[in-house]
């Protein structure tokens, strides 16, 4: 499981502790709580009732009644440790009620004529009465895919709990319009009532995640309209007048490409390169292949761990040494006994499988597939520094890294690659893996369309170039301005002034 392991990497660096993770403590900005809140305020009549199925720091109450007054909110929160005195306190005033526990316990009789929720976007595996949840909805046949995730759930309870005509105001990752569970989930919320509208937000909306998020806007009533769909690249784009798209929930396809004005100066990935973009080398996940006991131990230098590179180039102390014996009858005693010892203690070793299994299949296995190297290298697990690395010195790299050989224009290339621009084209062909993290997939990244270097006048091109020279011995707190330089640029290439 990769793409858990980076994803809880990512999270230590926000210094995220386990329960947090587990609970999927994720909180919304207060100008997003501010928004979802303006959906439906003005549709409160006295008396009216709310739920918010999992408060967190309840920034959706405090927002509420900044705004608004005379309404019944119910506020459903598992982390008691969450529940300081001041949002105790909020619910005990009349029509508040505080339920200290599992939303999945809330009692099904009580019914809202509003909720308002940023579910836990966690896997499901834990809850326990799917079965329940699909016997209240008003078509209870149709069920999720078994890959949906918890907010999936928490949204369908919450359909439960909405009197006839009731609302809900949800912000989830955008994850639900492109992927597999997303279609049937898209199913049950049409058979179920109509989403009048999703804003969706292209960019990260909570801190530090990299995927987008839409904020819907589900009513339980039955009627056909179709949906509005409003899109910002940005949140914070949310006031400028966009005119949404009616679009139909269950067929739409949210995964069309964007077209670039300028069109013809972009073309795919691929074609920037002289060779075809391939994966690195392909090394067993097995420390007999990588803590070799002797020097003299036949073996190559590889670039494996992104996290060891700093700045925005290989270099020499990046690499890591990783055993490679092309032939086994020519090669020194030390590295023959050492392949006979690792075959002699396989069942001792632990994670040994994929090791047995490529002894069995292969005679050679301690010759990598070597794939022709890269100067430039993409890791394709997005995280939040995503970049193109310089590796000029053609370093050979593990497989989680996409390797490219650029030569024309190089240095221009590598800063239109590391634009902006083209880092927000390779975000939207990725797909999610949940939790936040996203991953693209090689034949996706060939045909991402990028800028082409020899495409764009000369004066551009001298720019560019030596912005990306920069940007290759930039010390990491200076690559976010060379950036900005470098996207200024782009920009007024793809947009021309009138
Ligand atoms: C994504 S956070 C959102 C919190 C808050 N509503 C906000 O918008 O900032 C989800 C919250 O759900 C809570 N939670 C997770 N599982 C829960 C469950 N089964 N029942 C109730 N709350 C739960 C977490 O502790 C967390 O506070």
């Amino acid at each position: 499981m990769g793409a858990d392991k980076d994803y809880i990497t990512l999270q230590k660096h926000r210094t995220m502790t386990a329960k947090q993770l587990e609970l999927g403590q994720i909180f919304t900005p207060s100008d997003v709580a501010y928004f979802m809140v303006k959906l439906f305020v003005s549709e409160l009549e006295r008396g009216s009732t709310i739920l918010d199925p999992c408060i967190g720091g309840n920034i959706f109450l405090d927002t509420l009644s900044s705004i608004a007054s005379n309404f019944g909110f119910e506020g459903v929160e598992i982390d008691s440790e969450l529940l300081v005195e001041d949002i105790r306190k909020s619910y005990k005033s009349p029509q508040k009620n505080l339920f200290e526990g599992d939303f999945f316990e809330l009692p099904y009789e009580k019914k809202f004529d509003f909720a308002i929720l940023n579910p836990p976007y966690i896997r499901q595996e834990k809850i326990s009465n799917k079965d329940k949840i699909f016997a209240q909805l008003t078509n209870s046949q149709l069920k999720v895919s078994k890959k949906s995730n918890l907010f999936v759930y928490f949204i369908l309870k919450t359909i439960n709990h909405l009197n006839k005509n009731g609302k809900f105001i949800a912000i989830i990752y955008d994850s639900w319009l492109y992927s597999d569970f997303g279609i049937s989930f898209r199913r049950i919320l049409a058979s179920e009532g109509c989403v009048e509208e999703i804003y969706h937000f292209r960019e990260a909306v909570f801190p530090d995640a990299l995927v987008g998020a839409t904020v819907i806007v589900f009513s339980k009533k039955k009627q056909t309209q179709k949906t509005k769909y409003f899109q910002y690249q940005k949140f914070q784009n949310i006031n400028l007048d966009a005119e949404p798209e009616h679009i139909n929930l269950e067929t739409f396809n949210f995964n069309r490409p964007t077209i670039h004005p300028n069109e013809d100066l972009f073309v795919p990935m691929n074609e920037i390169c002289d060779q075809t973009i391939t994966r690195g080398i392909g090394t067993p996940h097995n420390r007999s292949f990588y803590q070799l006991p002797s020097k003299e131990i036949e073996s190559i230098r590889i670039i494996k761990d992104v996290k060891k590179i700093i700045g925005m180039k290989v270099e020499s102390c990046n690499l890591e040494k990783v055993l490679h014996v092309t032939d086994f009858a020519n090669t020194n005693q030390t590295t023959k006994n050492y392949l006979e010892e690792i075959l002699s203690k396989l069942g001792e070793l632990p994670n040994t499988k994929t090791l047995e299994n490529l002894i069995h299949q292969n005679k050679k296995w301690h010759k990598l597939k070597i794939s022709p190297p890269g100067n430039v290298l993409f890791n394709y697990y997005l995280r939040k520094k995503i970049r193109f690395i310089s590796n000029l010195d053609f370093h050979p790299a593990s497989n989680n890294f996409y390797q490219m050989k650029i030569t024309e224009n190089f240095h221009a290339q590598l800063a239109i690659l590391n634009s902006s621009f083209t880092i927000s084209s390779i975000e939207k062909a990725a797909k999610p893996q949940g939790n936040g993290l996203k991953k693209i997939q090689l034949n996706k990244f060939r045909e991402v369309r990028v800028l082409d270097a020899s495409r764009i006048s000369e004066t551009s091109r001298v720019s560019l170039s030596s912005l990306g020279g920069k940007l290759v011995d930039a010390n990491p707190k200076s690559i976010n301005n060379i950036r900005k330089k470098i996207d200024d640029i782009i920009e007024s290439v793809i947009k021309p002034e009138p």
